[in-house]
């Protein structure tokens, strides 16, 4: 807190101070929580652009300069130098693990992966060619109606388990939605296995032959899962944070979370983009589809492109431009024509004056779904990846939401603009 205040003079000349707060990094805030009660008015800010909903110590973005942080620590060394459980660690817990509770949370999250059997009969429910997005939500939702033993939200160790639960089960149920709809069995988690091995086995192996992992697979998307691990207030994690805000079971919240992100304007886009670069096919028809998307009359946009906070660049999408090479060379790719059209696309696009003047560049999703389609992950399965990314996040938020003293229930206020009161008419005079 400190002693800076904006003074706010009403239309009929009162006067009232809105202390200012200062976080670590970043812009101030302006207290606004007492306006209502001594001016009777509210702010109005549609999407949230001017607006914070909480204190947090996880993430910090700055969008002007291209950085992002986990619990201080620059995604660039984190994606260099750590893994996913450790970074997921990280996030849940505020520190750098030591080597012995490193191993002893990669040991825990191993031994939750296993789903309580009766939850697989879900999956004889849907439909063969259901979304997998849809079959998340819904069966992260049930885990509620399983694991309410163990989930009294005041009790840390409570926390600690469903924690652990939602970062070890979500790959075995997404695994289990893919399987559904191609027409294979089930396969179990292996628990010798680290996390991001036994997804591609529970994705990739078959009863019928032995299955061998692809360490670059494996690598590649170890770090994808970190680049997605967690990026402070935006869509899916404020809906977290405001289902869990009333009270609600966690897995029910988590379930909103994975519905919010399943949008084409948040997580969807990668799912959209690779869909966009098919339709685009060639080089040579860049120029129709950039014109498209500066086109005020046609709903198009370039997927994978823009971003609420990143005005500069989206470090993410530079970590995995690099590595979309590197695991293209690795599986020894010599032809790529995704890629090669990807590139393309971008550089017309950072040329063009309607991106450059509306600072649009390539987010986190422009290059991951060419990195997922070169493992062998379908298109449909894109965005389940990104909740399996950051479904810690969400866990780290909503921990962080449900121990703050501060939290209130989330409530908005609106701007009503509807009739101004009228009386009821019978059905027979209208
Ligand atoms: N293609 C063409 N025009 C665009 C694009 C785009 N991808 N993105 C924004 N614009 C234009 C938009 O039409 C608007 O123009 P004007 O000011 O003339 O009305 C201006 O740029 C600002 O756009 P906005 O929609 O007001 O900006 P926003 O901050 O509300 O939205 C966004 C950000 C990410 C939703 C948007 O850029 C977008 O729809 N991008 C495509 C979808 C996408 O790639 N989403 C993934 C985001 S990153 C990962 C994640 O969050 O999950």
């Amino acid at each position: 807190m400190s002693d800076e205040a904006y003074r706010l003079t009403s239309p009929d000349g009162s006067e009232m101070e809105l202390p200012v707060r200062k976080g670590t990094l970043g812009p101030d805030v302006i207290d606004v929580a007492r306006l209502y009660r001594e001016q009777r008015v509210f702010t109005y800010d549609p999407g949230f652009v001017s607006t914070g909903s909480c204190e947090s110590d996880i993430t910090y973005i700055d969008g002007e300069q291209g950085i992002l942080m986990y619990r201080g620590y620059p995604v660039e060394q984190l994606a260099e130098h750590s893994s996913f459980i450790e970074v997921s660690y990280l996030l849940l817990h505020g520190e750098l693990p030591t080597g012995a509770q490193l191993e002893a949370f990669d040991n825990t999250i191993r031994m939750h992966t296993m789903l309580n059997e009766g939850m697989l009969s879900f999956f004889k429910g849907f439909r063969y060619d259901a979304h997998p997005m849809a079959m998340l939500s819904a069966v992260v939702g049930s885990m509620s109606a399983y694991y309410h033993d163990e989930m009294d939200a005041s009790n840390p160790e409570h926390r600690d388990i469903f924690s652990h639960r939602i970062l070890a089960k979500l790959p075995t149920i997404a695994a289990a939605a893919y399987k559904l709809n191609i027409g294979q069995p089930f396969i179990y988690p292996r628990n010798d296995l680290n996390f991001t091995e036994n997804l591609l086995h529970m994705l990739f192996a078959v009863p019928a032959e032995p299955y061998e992992i692809d360490p670059v697979a494996a690598e590649a998307l170890d770090l994808l899962f970190i680049l997605h691990a967690d990026h402070e207030q935006n869509c899916s994690t404020s809906t977290v944070r405001m289902a869990g805000s009333s009270g609600a079971n966690p897995y029910s919240a988590i379930a909103a979370g994975i519905s919010a992100l399943w949008g084409p304007a948040h997580g969807g886009a990668n799912e959209a983009v690779l869909n966009m670069l098919e339709e685009i096919g060639d080089v040579s028809q860049i120029g129709k589809f950039v014109e498209k998307a500066k086109d005020k009359n046609d709903p198009f946009r370039l997927m994978g492109f823009g971003h609420r906070v990143y005005k500069n660049f989206d470090p993410r999408a530079t970590i995995i431009r690099e590595m979309c090479y590197r695991v293209l060379q690795k599986l020894d790719r010599k032809d790529t024509p995704l890629f090669d059209l990807a590139q393309e696309l971008e550089q017309v696009a950072l040329k063009d004056e309607y991106f450059i003047e509306k600072n649009l560049y390539p987010n986190v999703d422009f290059y991951s779904g060419i990195i997922y389609k070169a493992l062998g992950i379908p298109t449909s399965m894109f965005t389940v990846m990104f909740a399996l990314g950051r479904a810690v996040g969400w866990t780290a938020h909503w921990r962080e939401m449900i121990s703050d003293s501060k939290t209130k229930i989330a409530r908005p206020r609106q701007l009503y603009t509807g009739p101004a009161g009228r009386d009821y008419v019978l059905v027979d005079k209208r």
